[in-house]
C-alpha cells in the first residue's frame, strides 16, 4: 500500500471528502442499473467510515453487507455492524462467499492490483459481479505541475483506465461497462485546498524538510497559472467500472 494517513483523519474526513461523496453517489447509480435484482451477499472493500456504505444501505436491499478496511478509526465510525479491519490483499474469508464486491475511492491506494483481484476472485463466487470507482492518472493535474515547477509536494502515482481494465481482464474479470470522468472542484484559495487535502489523509507523505519557501511558491504558481474569478480549480479524473467474473473460468 502506497504511504497515506487515513487512521489518524479518521474524525475529519467525512467533512472533507467532498470528491468522494460525489464519486459514491455516481458509482450507487450505475450500480442501482447493472446489479440490483442481484445481491445477495456484498463485500464492500476499504469501506472507511461508510461515505459509500450508508449509500449502499440505503439503496439497496443488501442481505448480507460485510465492509473491510484496513485503518481502524476508520472502519470503527462505519455504522455497519458486519465490519473487519483488514487488509483487503489478504481477505479473511473462504473461497466463493461473496457474489457481488464494490469499492468507492480506495483502488488507487493499491500498488498491487493483480494480487488484490485475485482475492476478488477467490472469494467471489462463480458469477461474481465487480462493481468500482478510482481515481486515475490526470486527477491532481494542476498540483503535479506547479510540484515540478516548486519541488513542493508529492502526488500520488495514479494508473490509467487501461491499466484497471487489462488487469481486470487478466485476473478472470470481464468489464461490461466503464467510463472515464473529469470532476473541476473550486476552492477559495491554494491553502485552503491543501488545508481540507490533508485533513482526508488522502495525502502521500512528503519530505519533511521541504519548507515554507517552498510552500508560498507553489501558492503563488498555482494561483498564478490556474486562478479564475478569485478561485482556484482542482481537477479529478475518475474511473467507473462494472464487471463479473468471466463465465467458465
Ligand atoms: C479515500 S478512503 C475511501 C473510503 C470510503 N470507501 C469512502 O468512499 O469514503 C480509502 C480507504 O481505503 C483504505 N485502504 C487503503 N489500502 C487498504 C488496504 N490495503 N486494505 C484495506 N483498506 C485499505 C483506507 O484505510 C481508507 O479508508
Amino acid at each position: 500500500m502506497q504511504a497515506c494517513s487515513f487512521d489518524k483523519r479518521a474524525l475529519d474526513y467525512e467533512k472533507y471528502a467532498k470528491i468522494q461523496h460525489v464519486v459514491a453517489k455516481e458509482l450507487l447509480n450505475i450500480l442501482d442499473v447493472s446489479f440490483k435484482n442481484n445481491c445477495v451477499n456484498i463485500l464492500e472493500l476499504g469501506a472507511g467510515s461508510g461515505i459509500f456504505t450508508t449509500l449502499l444501505k440505503q439503496n439497496f436491499n443488501c442481505n448480507i453487507l460485510t465492509c473491510v478496511d484496513l485503518a481502524y478509526n476508520f472502519i470503527k465510525l462505519n455504522q455497519e455492524v458486519n465490519k473487519v479491519q483488514g487488509d483487503i490483499l489478504h481477505l479473511p474469508f473462504k473461497n466463493n462467499i461473496f457474489d457481488t464486491v464494490v469499492s468507492s475511492s480506495t483502488f488507487q491506494w493499491i500498488e498491487d492490483i493483480k494480487r488484490l483481484l485475485e482475492e476478488v476472485d477467490r472469494v467471489g463466487t462463480t458469477r461474481c459481479q465487480l462493481g468500482f470507482n478510482v481515481f486515475l492518472k490526470g486527477t491532481f493535474s494542476e498540483m503535479g505541475e506547479v510540484n515540478k515547477l516548486t519541488g513542493f509536494g508529492k502526488v500520488l502515482d495514479m494508473k490509467t483506465i487501461d491499466y484497471y481494465l487489462t488487469n481486470c481482464y487478466e485476473c478472470n474479470f470481464d468489464v461490461t461497462y466503464y467510463y472515464e470522468r473529469e470532476y473541476i472542484l473550486w476552492y477559495d484559495n491554494v491553502l485552503e485546498f491543501l488545508k481540507q487535502h490533508k485533513s482526508t489523509g488522502a495525502t502521500v507523505r512528503a519530505d519533511k524538510n521541504i519548507g515554507k519557501k517552498r510552500l508560498f511558491s507553489f501558492i503563488d504558481y498555482y494561483t498564478k497559472m490556474f486562478s479564475m474569478d478569485n478561485k482556484i480549480p482542482v481537477t479529478y479524473k475518475i474511473g467507473y467500472f462494472i464487471g463479473n467474473k468471466r463465465r467458465g473460468a
